[in-house]
């Protein structure tokens, strides 16, 4: 048996698939950053199983590399678009992904960086780190109320429904839109309002994206979307970084078209677009929604059982391929 982890992952992981297949069917091919790909098409030769990073692109070339012998692709994470499906089931390889672990800390996250771009913690740091803060000022880094404010909601998943959830302790009007509407008695008891993406661009004092990246949502806030919003409005990203256009969102932040940034999640991650970079109301970090001790343990041994049920003849838990 050959089980290829393409990082070191938490411990509570690989004992999943140690205790199942012993420690040396369980190869890590990485001790420190994404395995460059000419290694990993070498590493996953004769392999049964493979348990990727978001940044590993699995496609045709990677699964032929395996060989015929591969039979689930189980990615240490929820999204999946680093997966090619298609070439997948065409090999009849199985791909499954880590649902439910991470919604609530990917939640606290978004609320996290929601919370840091409306009152400025970022350039508040950076100021009174740089020896700047001289004394208290009536006038000094104005924020942003979250109270009583109007929440939008882009993606109304598991992760948006939790959003919601939680803007009921801050007293927030809460719209959101999905390509799937809820069913009337879920929208009541989150207390959300649906609605059409213009109007959740119209009126949202903050929005939140929790989408996949589709190729209906690549880009699907450009230009045009920044201009649609209020000039008070924070927008939160921490879903994938190419749902976003860098450059009109540096634009906008720039020309106060929209107020403030919270993103976690970049289009060449881990590049940054060099203008975001330069905005003091974007506060900006490295794709840690789900980086939690606790959820991280999780997503790795949740990953590690879909394989675990698979080279054991069953169905995997969390399949969406
Ligand atoms: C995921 O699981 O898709 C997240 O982006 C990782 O934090």
């Amino acid at each position: 048996m050959k089980i290829v982890v393409t990082q070191t992952i938490p411990e509570k992981g690989l004992r999943v698939l140690r205790e199942a297949f012993g420690a040396e069917a369980v190869l890590v091919t990485s001790q420190d950053g994404p395995i460059p790909r000419a290694k990993l098409l070498a590493a996953v030769r004769g392999a049964d199983a493979l348990l990727p990073m978001l940044t590993d692109r699995i496609d045709g070339a990677v699964l032929d590399a395996a060989g015929p012998g591969l039979r689930i692709v189980a990615n240490n994470a929820v999204g999946f678009d680093n997966i090619d499906l298609t070439a997948a089931r065409a090999r009849g390889v199985a791909v499954s992904n880590t649902p439910d672990v991470l919604t609530e800390t990917t939640a606290d996250l978004a609320w996290t960086l929601l919370m840091a771009a409306a009152r400025r913690i970022g350039e508040g740091e950076r100021y009174l780190r740089a020896g700047q803060w001289t004394c208290w000022s009536p006038m000094q880094l104005l924020g942003m109320d979250i109270h009583g404010a109007t929440l939008g909601v882009f993606g109304m998943g598991r992760i948006g429904q939790v959003m919601a959830r939680r803007a009921a302790g801050f007293s927030m009007r809460v719209l959101y839109t999905d390509v799937n509407r809820l069913p009337e008695d879920a929208e009541n008891a989150l207390g959300v309002v649906f609605t059409d993406k213009a109007a959740l661009l119209r009126e949202a004092d903050f929005l939140t994206v929790h989408c996949p990246l589709t190729p209906d949502t690549r880009h699907a806030f450009s230009d045009a979307e920044f201009a649609a919003m209020k000039r008070t409005a924070v927008f939160v990203n921490t879903s994938r970084g190419p749902v976003v256009d860098e450059a009109a969102l540096a634009r906008a932040l720039r020309s106060g078209e929209i107020f403030a940034a919270g993103i976690d999640v970049f289009e060449k991650e881990p590049r940054v677009h060099p203008d975001l970079l330069d905005c003091e109301n974007a506060v900006l970090i490295p794709h840690l929604g789900s980086a939690s001790l606790e959820t991280r343990a999780c997503m790795a041994a949740l990953a590690a059982s879909n394989i675990v049920a698979v080279l054991r003849g069953g169905e995997p838990p969390n399949r969406v391929a």
